[in-house]
């Protein structure tokens, strides 16, 4: 076994995370009184919720009739009818409550004339049940929304006394023999120390995977790390082959340009000029959900009408808005085309393409945050003493596609509900588990021997591998071949790993270090994603399988799960989708004939 000294700390809760779900956990856990944790790997306020622009979606009806039924609605369609009916409406219901939670907080939300706070239009967001025009249900502060969240979240979080712990990377999960988490393995950035966290619950808040993609719109920090120590933990994820292409990333520098662009009036056009969303979504045109309106650019561009010389991108138009529209709403746009595009939006249109955004998949959960640990008999087992919330998780709200501003309420309502159900569940009173010693050692035997890993392939080269591999075969449209072969290629790529050389063996400030434990992170969810997808053999939301274009409810309407023995070999299983909703139509809840499955057209 490895020595190392490590310093042992106690708490009820430890948060791994500090983005909008980490610190909406942590602050509602501190509130209550429960001693709290929050540890995370980069300074809470540089968290990637920093970069979300355009909103949080709630059905406040500020600028138009709107109410939750059509909020969830929207969801429900929106997933593919993938999604768990029980967390969608638990996610509509609570959505206007979280929201004016954080107005109290001191989120400083744009305004109305009238002083409400302002929503705005955004794709798949709809009135009448999918049958009336857009509704106007993206709450939003300027855009830059997730920068006014995660600032008053971090102050809100140190008024209620919740420690932080900074630039400490988590490990490892320690778990007991029986299966219950008992806290988290860390390793301090700067002084090169390890760092036991033991705790009653562990809340997973490391957010999505973007970076087992070559382009994407997150920041390099989103590397799955939970997801790669639930895995490692030998449990499931969940639904990994759904991954979110926003339409409009910066074409070469992936940056976003919010979908809030469109709703103020922006639109799309190919290189005939003709705004052609017209053509493939006559109701809702340049607002449609995300994964269609990516999919119609990507067919654009396949059929010669892309921009550009290469002919292999679209561009995204704002030059007709009035100036003072720019310079209120859409302030930070208007500042990243000019820098990553070289482009004045009120003269010019921004060039764009299909960028990879966001991870429907993820760590399997019910709608409190508590992780599944589903077994044939118990597919919604509960796996004591772990949560997970925010794009780490998979409640699932999401399913099968997310409608753009439905991802901040997501943080917002789960990291409330994962404190509200730890306010139930964990007792203060109670000891702190002795962890797990073996469990213990496995994390510093695992640290010590990727700290000396002297294989031949470096870490830089391994990712790149993989995100060309995922770039290449798991994209906005898939089929048979591409996928067999991307899945070949992904089980290439983690069978490298056991030739992974680090030549900086130094504990301090290791970057190299630091990259291959997130590569080590990286490549189960990019496993997952591949083998998720190589199996599912219809087209569903974010999945559109050229082989098989249509959705097929009766074989595919489940969760696929993937579990992991040994280094990255994975094996699938599935579990039911919850069709029923939470509460019944007779208590007020939505008709079902409502969200019932049917044909998704726009
Ligand atoms: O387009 C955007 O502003 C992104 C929002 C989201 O992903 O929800």
């Amino acid at each position: 076994m490895a020595a190392y000294d490590y310093e042992t700390h106690e708490y009820d809760v430890v948060v791994v995370g500090a983005g909008g779900a980490g610190l909406r956990a942590t602050l509602g856990m501190a509130e209550q009184g429960l001693r709290t944790a929050c540890v995370t790997k980069v300074f809470p306020t540089r968290s990637h919720t920093v970069a979300a622009q355009g909103g949080i979606a709630a059905s406040l009806a500020n600028m138009g009739p709107d109410n939750w039924q059509w909020h969830m609605y929207d969801t429900v369609k929106g997933s593919d009818w993938l999604g768990d009916t029980d967390a969608m409406e638990y996610l509509a219901r609570e959505a206007p409550k979280a929201v004016y939670e954080l107005e109290h907080y001191g989120v400083p939300f744009s305004r109305t004339e009238e002083g409400k706070i302002y929503q705005r239009p955004f794709g798949g967001h709809t009135t009448e049940y999918g049958e009336g025009p857009a509704v106007q249900r993206t709450c939003a502060a300027a855009d830059r929304t997730g920068h006014a969240i995660l600032h008053t979240l971090y102050g809100q979080s140190l008024k209620n006394n919740a420690e932080f712990y900074i630039e400490y990377f988590a490990i490892d999960l320690i778990m007991s023999d029986d299966g219950v988490c008992q806290g988290v393995m860390c390793w301090k950035l700067d002084d090169g120390t390890l760092h036991l966290f033991s705790a009653k619950m562990v809340v997973l808040a490391t957010g999505g995977y973007g970076r087992a993609y070559f382009s994407a719109t997150s920041a390099h920090t989103c590397t799955g790390d939970g997801g790669g120590m639930t895995a490692r933990a030998g449990l499931p994820l969940q639904d990994m082959e759904f991954v979110q292409f926003h339409p409009t990333g910066i074409y070469g520098a992936g940056c976003l340009i919010t979908e809030g662009a469109r709703g103020e009036g922006g639109y799309l056009t190919n290189s005939e000029g003709e705004r052609f969303m017209e053509r493939y979504a006559p109701q809702y045109k340049d607002l449609a959900p995300r994964d269609y309106v990516s999919r119609c650019m990507t067919m654009e561009i396949r059929e010669g009408r892309g921009v550009g010389s290469g002919g292999d991108h679209i561009h995204l138009n704002l030059n007709h808005l009035p100036k003072e529209t720019l310079d209120l709403r859409l302030p930070g746009i208007s500042e990243s085309a000019r820098v990553f595009a070289g482009v004045d939006l009120t003269k010019e249109p921004i060039p764009v393409l299909p960028t990879v955004h966001y991870n429907m998949g993820g760590i399997p959960t019910n709608y409190w945050g508590e992780v599944l640990a589903p077994t044939a008999d118990e597919p919604d087992r509960v796996s004591p003493g772990l949560m997970a919330v925010g794009e780490a998780g998979c409640a699932s709200v999401h399913g099968a596609n997310r409608l753009g501003s439905n991802s901040l309420i997501d943080l917002v309502v789960f990291g409330r509900a994962s404190a509200i159900r730890a306010g139930k569940v964990v007792d203060p009173d109670a000891p702190i588990p002795t962890p797990n010693q073996k469990s213990v050692d496995a994390a510093i035997d695992r640290f010590d021997n990727i700290r000396h890993a002297k294989g031949h392939t470096p870490t830089a080269e391994l990712r790149l591998e993989m995100q060309q591999t995922m770039q290449k075969d798991a994209a906005v449209f898939r089929a048979n071949e591409t996928l067999a072969e991307g899945k070949a290629k992904m089980e290439e790529v983690a069978a490298k790993w056991s030739d992974i050389g680090v030549t900086d063996r130094s504990l301090v400030w290791n970057s190299d270090l630091m990259e291959t434990f997130e590569l080590a992170n990286l490549i189960p969810n990019a496993v997952a994603t591949i083998t998720g997808a190589e199996a599912r053999k219809e087209s569903r939301g974010a999945h559109a399988h050229e082989d098989f274009p249509s959705r097929d409810d009766e074989n595919w309407r489940k969760h696929s799960l993937i579990w992991f023995q040994g280094e990255n070999k994975a094996s699938i299983g599935y579990r039911g989708v919850h069709v029923a909703p939470l509460t019944s139509h007779n208590d007020g809840g939505i008709d079902p004939k409502k969200i019932a499955p049917k044909q998704r057209t726009f």
